[in-house]
């Protein structure tokens, strides 16, 4: 029997999908700044989420595999509302964004960002998609040109308790 796979762009709940987050958030952070998570702090930072809905939504693509009736993680990413008083809309702040290494460039973030895009353009109550990067993150910052977005407006200031 021939194994049909599927990728499909789901809402992520906390009982199937929190260890995956976790994970990626972890290796994300090592890939990307070379920084070390702590894993606890990062379980309770994502559970926080799938608490209190205010706080974001996590979506991630899941391969399934019609053969083995088994489904896999592949991709999560976060997303967080901001409300704009200069729009009377929301800007859907895209976060967190992991690709497992071995489906990178078979057009999942893409799919992703399809996804959100589709929202907004569908609905009056939001106004923009928007991301911030690492500056030495070279390769997401030619996906998200490659896929429409700009820097043109704004740079990122920060300040961080020690
Ligand atoms: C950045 C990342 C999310 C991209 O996900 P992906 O699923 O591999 O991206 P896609 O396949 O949807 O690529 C979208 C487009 O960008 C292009 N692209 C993908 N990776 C690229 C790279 N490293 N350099 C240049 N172009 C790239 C693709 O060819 C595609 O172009 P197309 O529209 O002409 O087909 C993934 O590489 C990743 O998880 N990286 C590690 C974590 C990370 O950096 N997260 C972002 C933190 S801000």
């Amino acid at each position: 029997m021939a194994n049909i796979k599927s990728l499909q762009i789901i809402e992520a709940n906390v009982g199937d999908h929190l260890t995956a987050i976790v994970n990626f958030q972890i290796a994300m952070a090592d890939e990307t700044e070379n920084l070390k998570l702590d894993p606890l702090t990062v379980k309770k930072g994502v559970t926080a989420v799938f608490d209190d809905p205010h706080r974001g939504k996590y979506y991630v693509c899941v391969e399934t595999f019609s053969h083995q009736c088994s489904v896999k993680v592949v991709a999560s990413m976060l997303t967080i509302p901001e409300w704009s008083d200069w729009r009377n809309a929301t800007c859907i702040w895209i976060h967190s964004v992991y690709v497992v290494p071995e489906y990178r460039r078979q057009r999942i973030f893409a799919m992703m960002y399809d996804h959100l895009k589709e929202k907004v353009i569908s609905n009056s109550e939001y106004f923009a998609l928007r991301l911030y990067v690492d500056k030495r993150n070279v390769g997401a910052q030619n996906v998200y040109q490659r896929l429409g977005m700009n820097n043109h407006h704004y740079l990122l200031y920060e300040w961080i308790k020690v």
